[in-house]
């Protein structure tokens, strides 16, 4: 073996050693399921009738959206505190990589607190049983540009996570560096 076939392997040996604790890794796989959800159910929100089926598709989504905020703060705080963190693969692929977990940790922020102040803003009833009080019940302009900022961010975190879904999978089917695994339940150390 060269040396720098050799020192591959030992990095891909150190990479795949090591795992994210069972905690992180449970709010990941949470956060990636509850956006996803997320997203469908927003965008199907319009396939409901008029009246109480689409108030209650759009309390559905709200509903799910606070407990990704719950999610979300619990996540960071986790991390900030307690979570496993583990040092980005070397070189370039591990600059862009830890580039794309901070933006879509921004993304997550930006989406969610979007989300609430579009529901806060545009006053919604949820499921019938009260109406959020809103502060500017006439200002429709800035209901539309908290609406499309919401949608806008909504894609964006799709695309962006996408992409860094591919970035996984082309580690665990190309690469075999083990960084997959760092992130599957079942194999923390
Ligand atoms: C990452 C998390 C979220 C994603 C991916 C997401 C996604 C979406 C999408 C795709 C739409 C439809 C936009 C359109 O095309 O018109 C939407 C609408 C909406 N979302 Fe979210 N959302 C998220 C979080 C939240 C949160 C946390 C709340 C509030 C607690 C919220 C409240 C709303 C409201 C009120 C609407 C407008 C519904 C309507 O126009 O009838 N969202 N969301
Ligand atoms: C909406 C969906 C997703 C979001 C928002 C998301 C977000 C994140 C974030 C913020 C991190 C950084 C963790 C940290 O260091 O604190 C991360 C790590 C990771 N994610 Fe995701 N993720 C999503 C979906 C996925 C999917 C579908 C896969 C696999 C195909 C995946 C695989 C990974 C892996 C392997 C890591 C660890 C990378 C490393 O250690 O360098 N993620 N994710």
């Amino acid at each position: 073996m060269t040396s720098s076939n050799a020192d591959a392997a030992a990095t891909a040996t150190a990479v795949h050693a090591e795992h994210y604790d069972p905690t992180t890794i449970r709010l990941h796989w949470l956060t990636a399921a509850l956006v996803v959800t997320l997203w469908i159910a927003g965008k199907t929100i319009d396939w409901f009738a008029k009246g109480d089926p689409r108030i209650y598709a759009r309390s559905t989504h709200i509903a799910i959206g606070l407990v990704l905020a719950l999610v979300v703060v619990t996540r960071i705080v986790w991390r900030v505190r307690s979570g496993r963190r583990l040092p980005p693969a070397p070189g370039l692929a591990g600059s862009a990589a830890s580039a794309m977990h901070g933006l879509l940790y921004l993304l997550l922020v930006a989406v969610v607190g979007l989300g609430i102040t579009n529901a806060v803003i545009r006053g919604d009833v949820i499921y019938g049983w009260f109406t959020i009080p809103t502060p500017a019940p006439h200002d429709l302009p800035l209901r539309h540009l908290i609406g499309h900022l919401h949608a806008w961010g909504a894609n964006v975190i799709l695309i962006a996570a996408g992409l860094h879904a591919l970035a996984g999978i082309a580690h665990q089917l190309l690469l075999k560096d083990g960084v997959l695994r760092r992130m599957v339940p079942g194999r923390e150390s």
